[in-house]
């Protein structure tokens, strides 16, 4: 398998930096960053980087893939958070929303354990590919419907430390 570039380094940098400036903005309360592992880690770090608002760390783990291309629907926890959300303000970051089932997952387990807000910054989105509807709140680019690798994002479990996002071909 090859992987051809789609978003390079710089790219992302701006994309980052474009973000973390909205948030920045809209955030004048104290909140949690939670880290969806482990594709957005990379992003993640960037990310905290740029951020200079009143914030914690936290991070979860969850699966609905396998080692296939294509969601499940079935979003399980597979590491929980550590933190007590209870009326905390929650920014979940992702890689990347796809289907959007593990975005409607994260809303309902967030506000079940009682959080105040919930909100979500992905880095990468593919809108043509929903099959449930899901607001994100702060989205980095979006991309047409190709399976993309790299700078987090995996494809059984490899690709995830390239700088780049790229497009993985068969
Ligand atoms: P969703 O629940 O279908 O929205 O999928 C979200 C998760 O699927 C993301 O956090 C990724 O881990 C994974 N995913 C979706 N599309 C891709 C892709 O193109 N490359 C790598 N992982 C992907
Ligand atoms: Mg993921």
């Amino acid at each position: 398998m090859s992987v051809s570039v789609l978003v390079d380094k710089e790219k992302i940098s701006d994309i980052v930096k474009n973000v973390s400036d909205k948030i920045n903005n809209d955030y004048n309360e104290e909140y949690i960053l939670l880290g969806v592992l482990s594709g957005s880690v990379l992003f993640f770090s960037d990310l905290a980087k740029n951020l200079t608002g009143d914030l914690k760390f936290d991070f979860i783990k969850l699966s609905s893939y396998g080692d296939e291309k294509t969601s499940s629907g079935n979003v399980k926890v597979i590491r929980d958070l550590v933190m007590d959300v209870n009326n905390k303000n929650i920014l979940v970051v992702e890689d990347i929303v796809d289907t959007g089932y593990t975005v409607n997952f994260l809303v309902e387990y967030l506000k079940n354990k009682g959080a105040k807000s919930v909100k979500f910054v992905t880095l990468l989105s593919k809108p043509s590919r929903r099959e449930v509807t899901v607001d994100v709140d702060y989205t980095g680019l979006e991309i047409e419907d190709k399976f993309v690798v790299g700078y987090g994002l995996d494809y059984a479990e490899k690709y995830r430390n390239l700088p780049y996002i790229g497009i993985l071909n068969d």
